[in-house]
């Protein structure tokens, strides 16, 4: 099977098994990228089965377990992206955050550093985006925390920057997550487009039907959409697709301007800390 000619949204696949990646590589015939964090890298059945066996991991047996994970996912990719996502807690300084970006960088040729979109984050990732590093921003629900992302990777060339919106965690919460790509996609619009928007926490085919329709630059999608996808022959959705979600609420468009500095927007979001809390602690799981 080939990439659709006519699909302009580049393909990754979420995950922390390099097997799924064979999997997935095998049934679709190509993949742009691949994310992972570290809950999935903590759901690797390697790790899984040492932690079965009542063996933990010391910290550095962690890290260098995530740099054989994705070093082995992006010798399977060499011309895609690779995800590699920072250690953050809520009290992570942003230089800690600068200094494992930097280290990740250097584990494959192909990396993007992911950052929490968090003053920390942003701060960690301008420094990264002025040293001619890649970073795709992390946690992103609402369109202030994309506009700062805009703001703090200013400078940088398209391919350079990812932000991932995070659709299933808004749906979780009877939001609409599908409108805010359609937010960013629209804000982005009286940019310069050096940030693209990637679709990430995706649940359902239909989410990946949808975020192809509005145009996302990217999606991240698990192995199981990814192979439906390719089972049903890599279909894509045409004038005739709809997304009507009445059960869940709208988010409405601000149009929230490009033009402030990073620190003048307000990110806060408290799905950004629990996810920052969640990440944190799959990982620090690992660690005995
Ligand atoms: C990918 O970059 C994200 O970390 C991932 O899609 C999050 O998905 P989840 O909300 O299902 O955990």
């Amino acid at each position: 099977m080939h990439k659709p000619k006519n699909l302009k949204t580049k393909i990754f696949l979420d995950g922390g098994d390099p097997s799924e990646t064979r999997a997935v590589l095998s049934a679709l015939g190509f993949l742009d990228g691949q994310t992972t964090n570290p809950t999935l890298i903590a759901k690797n059945p390697e790790a899984q089965a040492r932690l079965a066996r009542g063996e933990k991991f010391s910290k550095d047996e962690v890290f260098d377990f995530y740099r054989t994970v994705v070093s082995e996912i992006s010798s399977l990719i060499p011309n895609g992206s690779v995800s590699v996502e920072v250690y953050a807690d809520a009290s992570t300084p942003s230089d800690d955050m600068f200094m494992q970006g930097e280290d990740m960088f250097s584990w494959i040729p192909n990396a993007h550093i992911k950052y929490p979109i968090t003053a920390a984050g942003l701060s960690a990732a301008n420094r990264s985006i002025k040293k001619g590093k890649r970073v795709n921003m992390t946690l992103c629900f609402t369109e202030a925390q994309a506009a700062a992302v805009y703001a703090a990777t200013a400078g940088a060339s398209r391919g350079d920057v990812f932000v991932s919106p995070f659709i299933g965690r808004l749906d979780d919460r009877k939001e609409n997550g599908m409108d805010l790509i359609k937010n960013i996609l629209r804000m982005y619009h009286a940019g310069n487009g050096h940030v693209e928007v990637l679709t990430a926490s995706v649940r359902s085919m239909e989410h990946f039907m949808a975020a192809l329709a509005v145009g996302s630059d990217i999606i991240t999608s698990p192995a199981s959409i990814l192979l439906e996808w390719a089972k049903e022959g890599t279909p894509l959705p045409d004038e005739s697709f709809s997304y009507e979600k009445p059960d869940l609420a709208p988010i409405a468009y601000r149009g929230t301007p490009l033009t402030k500095g990073a620190d003048e927007y307000d990110i806060t979001h408290e799905l950004t800390d629990k996810g920052i809390a969640r990440f944190s602690e799959d990982w620090n799981n690992l660690i005995g």
